[in-house]
């Protein structure tokens, strides 16, 4: 039997989001800091007679022939024929439909695997280019940075310096936000375009970064006034992680998982306890920030 290649495929939070304009074709231009987690799920793909995805682990991610990984799988045989199929295993640890890209990154795991599996056959490049027609966040996983602001999209990837490694503290509330819906909920509250929005996403995300502290100072996410004000008990779990000592606490994405990001690992065990608490049906996972 031929060797398994493996790759990780790390969950990330947005330290910052700002949605700047909504574009003719419906997408909409975001100025955004994306950070990796260490928290992760993991692709093994192997060479095989036939494509075909496993999925184990404990998060329902629905049909496996929909899933993203299957059709990043399409799409690598559509633009390298001759590449191998393979047999492809996920191991799923990240929640799904929670903004933390669990998704994109399998599927951007399933590009690097694949590509690997067919000898290096794609540029950089190329495989992003694949990437960002799955998904807008693919592009950030294959960009090879932990960090990275990203405009456009989310594909026009600028990668910054990595910063120390902090604790974060994650809230599954057990329930999805849909990407698309909270984009819809965002354009009937502006009307798609937010000149004064465009200013401020400038001013403050293009800010030279050199601790998490700093960028909390005057970190946002545009999709919290809508997300939270049809899930308030999001913006209860903010505003507990914030009287937990967290150093920044913000949704992540377009939710529905909000996070806090904490200097020291002690202050971690006692929100973890406090969220807890606060929503005892939601699920507290603590991870780090990946470097
Ligand atoms: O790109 P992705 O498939 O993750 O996006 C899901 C949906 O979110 C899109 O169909 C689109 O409605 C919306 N979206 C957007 N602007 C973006 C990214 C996503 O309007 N930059």
């Amino acid at each position: 039997m031929s060797d398994a290649v493996v790759e990780r495929a790390p969950a990330k939070i947005n330290l910052d989001l700002r949605i700047v304009s909504r574009e003719p074709d419906g997408y909409h231009r975001l100025e955004t800091i994306f950070q990796a987690l260490e928290l992760h799920d993991v692709i093994e793909a192997r060479a095989a007679d036939t494509m075909s995805l496993r999925v184990d682990g404990a998060i329902d991610v629905g049909p496996e022939g929909d899933n993203l990984v299957m059709r990043a799988a399409r799409a690598f045989r559509d633009a390298v024929p001759g590449a191998p199929l393979a047999a492809i295993r996920l191991v799923k640890r990240i929640p799904a439909g929670a903004g933390l890209g669990g998704g994109s990154s399998d599927a951007a795991a399933a590009l690097r695997a694949l590509d690997r599996l067919a000898g290096s056959a794609l540029p950089d490049e190329a495989l992003s280019d694949i990437g960002v027609a799955l998904g807008s966040d693919v592009p950030f996983f294959l960009c090879g940075s932990p960090l990275a602001r990203a405009t456009g999209r989310g594909e026009i990837l600028e990668p910054l310096p990595v910063l120390e490694p902090a604790h974060v503290v994650l809230v599954d509330p057990g329930f999805p936000v849909s990407t698309r819906d909270a984009f819809a909920w965002w354009d009937e509250r502006h009307g798609g375009a937010p000149a004064e929005a465009a200013r401020r996403a400038r001013a403050d995300t293009h800010a030279p970064i050199d601790s998490f502290a700093a960028l909390a100072a005057h970190a946002r996410n545009d999709f919290e006034e809508v997300v939270f004000e049809r899930h308030p008990p999001l913006g209860a779990v903010k505003a507990g992680m914030l009287a937990a000592g967290a150093i920044g606490a913000l949704l992540s994405g377009s939710g529905s998982c909000v996070y806090g990001i904490f200097e020291d690992e002690r202050s971690t065990e006692s929100a973890a306890r406090a969220l807890h608490e606060l929503v005892p049906d939601a699920r507290v996972l603590r991870t780090r920030t990946a470097r």
